[in-house]
């Protein structure tokens, strides 16, 4: 039930502390990791993980490959699900996969599935749905213990994934207990602060993206993939054409799209490459676009729109996405749509 709020994707996005607080004390236990020593083994034997999945569980796939390659030390690719079943890659010799899947009900996944089945190679289903089909098909499951994900935008499904494959990825590569709980707990309280803060974002939404019919999310390394799951968003609930971009790319073609006015959004959690998004970001407001930029405590600098508490940084995905998501939810409020139900969309997609 979504009680008092007005609509479901608010009260999803309010549930993430919760639920990753859920996946903690499901996945550690008794100062150990709880996760099936059969799993972890099959993993471990493989020479390349291959994460298959569709949509927003595609984008959580790009910051599972950076977790599982920094912590497990396997090399790690991520398909589209749909391309994949019709255009495999060359495989490795020892290939295993892993698909993730709020709903373990969606077609082209399965589709996916059933080719890996067909080779007999092992595979794990990441999904908030037990006994769902991809989770019957496929040799191991991992639950997201997220709770029922009502609204069509997936959110809370896309950080309990991140979560999950960070679970995992410690797991293998023996990363101490404490510590990923510790950096876990803090992440956790550190969304809470995040939703602390709800009507600066409105704000900022209400000034910037009501009348626009496009905007951009930039970012480099792990900020650009927070970017794609963060245009995917904007676009699916406000109609805006969102899309995301390496910011290195945009002088590569893109910026001829800026305008007077157009809103760029920058992601700046990355240390390492902050400065050099800035500068981007810089380029394009030469050009009149109207720029936003959210960084972390060690990134930011003065005149920030929002600044989030550090946390460490292979985990910085999980709260930055939280600031795109309410961006999304009180764009599309602000601009009276159903928030909940976008149009021509459905929950869960089980045709091909
Ligand atoms: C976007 C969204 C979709 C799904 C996609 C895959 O907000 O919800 O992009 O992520 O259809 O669905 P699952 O994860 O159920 O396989």
């Amino acid at each position: 039930e979504k009680g008092t709020y007005p609509f479901y994707m608010l009260k999803e996005i309010d549930e993430q502390p919760a639920v990753l607080r859920t996946l903690i004390n499901a996945y550690i236990q008794d100062g150990a990791y709880h996760i099936d020593a059969d799993l972890l083994q099959a993993i471990q034997a493989a020479d390349h993980l291959y994460i298959i999945a569709c949509g927003t569980s595609y984008n959580a796939g790009w910051i599972g490959k950076k977790l599982l390659e920094n912590w497990a030390n396997i090399p790690t690719d991520v398909y589209l699900a749909s391309e994949f079943a019709y255009d495999m890659p060359l495989l490795s010799a020892r290939p295993f996969f892993i698909f993730l899947s709020q709903s373990g009900e969606t077609a082209d996944s399965r589709q996916a599935l059933v080719e890996v089945n067909c080779m007999g190679a092992p595979s794990l289903t990441i999904t908030n749905v037990k006994g769902s089909t991809l989770s019957r098909e496929a040799s191991y499951t991992l639950l997201l213990h997220a709770g029922p994900e009502i609204a069509v935008a997936s959110t809370k499904a896309y950080t309990a994934q991140i979560s999950v494959m960070a679970l995992l990825a410690a797991a293998l590569g023996n990363i101490p207990i404490q510590e990923i709980a510790r950096d876990l707990g803090i992440v956790a309280s550190t969304m809470e602060s995040i939703l602390a803060e709800k009507s600066r974002i409105q704000g900022w939404a209400d000034s910037n993206l009501m009348e626009t019919r496009n905007a951009f999310y930039i970012g480099r390394t792990s900020d650009y993939y927070v970017s794609m799951e963060a245009a995917l968003k904007l676009k699916e609930i406000s109609y805006i054409q969102t899309e995301a971009f390496a910011a290195g790319e945009l002088k590569h073609g893109t910026i001829a799209l800026i305008e007077e006015g157009t809103p760029v959004l920058a992601l700046i959690t990355d240390p390492v490459t902050g400065s050099h998004t800035r500068g981007n970001l810089e380029e394009t407001k030469a050009r009149g676009a109207q720029t936003m930029v959210i960084s972390m405590e060690d990134t930011a600098r003065d005149g920030d729109d929002f600044v989030i508490q550090s946390v460490r940084s292979e985990l910085r995905p999980l709260v930055s996405v939280v600031v795109t998501q309410l961006i999304a939810y009180y764009t599309a409020l602000g601009r009276g749509l159903d928030v909940d139900k976008p149009r021509n969309l459905a929950k869960s997609v089980t045709v091909e």
